[in-house]
């Protein structure tokens, strides 16, 4: 059973779907009991979507904007609508707020639908799959619909039907908050000088649908006992783990982010 703050978004948003149409037949419209309807699942190569596309991109500039990372549009046609797809929420147009609709540059004309959170998954050449980018326009709503990350990507995962994922995150990101909630994370670096930020984790994280729905129970996922705690700033701290991990060593993060005196730490078993 989901809790009610899930629930409630849920009932105000609608759930979308923006890929290659020939990916559809390997996607699930209806997780977790939730259905994507029929005028919802869109096609990336589709003329009549035209200004969602320009919407994805504003919504990826006010989330990624600020963290100085924001996408251009090709690499989300090439890099994620094609190999993968956008799974998200959305509103229609005259449910936003005025602070939104300028954010979001909305003309008066439009009514259509307007996607307030995204998640966006490739496949990789493994099997497994990569995490590209979970945005969340909380922000500037004019009411702020606490859980809308966390939930975009618990049932973006359904959608696409992925077991086990891997991702990139920066140590300082709040995004860690929400995939912490969802599952541990094995960490496959600590340090990563190949991204444009190098204090960047890359991580892997199974899903199996008992654990996302419990991450939607309403419960923290507290972490139990660890080794050690890793501090989020300290790039020094981040590559002499990462030196171990080359070693031969292997670490988890296996519970939400610790806040002490301003700081934040990560608790890590080592495996
Ligand atoms: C990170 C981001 C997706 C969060 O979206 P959101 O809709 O505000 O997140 P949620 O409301 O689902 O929050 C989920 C949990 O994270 C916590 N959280 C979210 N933002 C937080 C913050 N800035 N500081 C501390 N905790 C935070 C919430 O308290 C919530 O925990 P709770 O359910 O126990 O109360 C959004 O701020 C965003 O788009 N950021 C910019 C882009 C980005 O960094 N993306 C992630 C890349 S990996």
């Amino acid at each position: 059973m989901i809790a009610k703050k899930y629930q409630d978004i849920l009932s105000k948003a609608e759930l979308y779907v923006l890929s290659y149409p020939g990916n559809f037949e390997c996607m699930n419209f209806k997780p977790m009991g939730f259905e994507i309807k029929e005028e919802n699942r869109l096609s990336c190569m589709s003329l009549k979507n035209e200004r969602f596309y320009d919407l994805l991109h504003s919504l990826d500039s006010l989330a990624f904007g600020p963290e100085g990372m924001p996408m251009d549009k090709w690499v989300f046609y090439d890099c994620g609508e094609m190999p993968g797809g956008v799974v998200g929420l959305g509103v229609r147009a005259k449910d936003l707020g005025e602070e939104a609709l300028k954010e979001y540059k909305i003309d008066a004309d439009y009514e259509g639908l307007v996607p307030i959170s995204m998640y966006i998954a490739i496949p990789m050449a493994n099997g497994e799959w990569f995490g590209h980018n979970l945005s969340s326009a909380n922000r500037v709503l004019k009411e702020a619909m606490p859980g809308l990350g966390l939930v975009t990507k618990a049932l973006a995962l359904q959608v696409f039907q992925i077991p086990t994922m891997l991702g990139a995150t920066q140590w300082d990101s709040k995004a860690l908050e929400i995939h912490l909630q969802l599952s541990d994370m094995e960490l496959l670096s600590t340090y990563t000088p190949a991204h444009s930020y190098k204090n960047t984790m890359t991580y892997k994280s199974h899903y199996p649908l008992a654990g996302l729905e419990e991450a939607l129970s309403g419960t923290k996922r507290e972490a139990k006992d660890w080794d050690y705690l890793h501090p989020a700033e300290d790039e020094a701290f981040s590559r002499k783990i990462q030196e171990r991990i080359e070693a031969g060593e292997r670490f988890k993060i296996v519970g939400r982010p610790i806040h002490k005196e301003g700081e934040t730490f990560y608790p890590i078993k080592k495996i």
